[in-house]
């Protein structure tokens, strides 16, 4: 697993130093993407408020059809719908899943939000089945905060 303790520091750092949130994403996804043999697929999607999609920001995997998903569908989606995290320990129970390699077993969404404000989120796929543990998700939500932070420094 990544120091997410250092990642939030180095995103803060980023920050200190000007670089915008493109950056960070960036960042962000290339540090998880590669820390962890379990992870097949991370990226980040932004939520396009007027489409109401989530769009493909930034990732490190395989191309994924998925660029663009509305609102509801989906993992993505429906993350996004309930406001709350999604841990699927196995996607082939999900009726509504959109499948981004055949080999991916589990997924796990974590929110980049402020509170009720929804920014995007980041999505992580594993080949293993219920690849994601309770402790995965609040790291990941550690550095999605400080996205977050970012994310709303530069609406303002
Ligand atoms: N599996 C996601 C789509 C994104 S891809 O995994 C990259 C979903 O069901 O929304």
């Amino acid at each position: 697993m990544f120091e997410a303790g250092k990642l939030v520091r180095d995103l803060q750092i980023m920050r200190d130093e000007g670089y915008l949130s493109d950056a960070l994403l960036r960042y962000a996804v290339r540090t998880i993407g590669s820390s962890d043999k379990r992870f097949s697929w991370t990226g980040v999607y932004l939520l396009n408020a007027e489409a109401n999609e989530l769009w493909l920001h930034n990732y490190v995997g395989s191309p994924t059809e998925h660029a663009k998903i509305p609102v509801g569908s989906g993992v993505c989606g429906r993350a996004v719908a309930e406001k709350a995290n999604l841990n699927i320990p196995d996607v082939s129970k999900e009726s509504d899943y959109l499948a981004c390699a055949p080999d991916v077993q589990s997924e796990m969404v974590v929110l980049i939000r402020a509170g009720e404000d929804i920014f995007g989120q980041i999505d992580i796929d594993s080949e293993d089945p219920k690849a994601f543990t309770e402790d995965d998700e609040l790291l990941v939500q550690s550095v999605a905060d400080k996205l977050a932070e970012q994310l709303m420094a530069e609406r303002r």
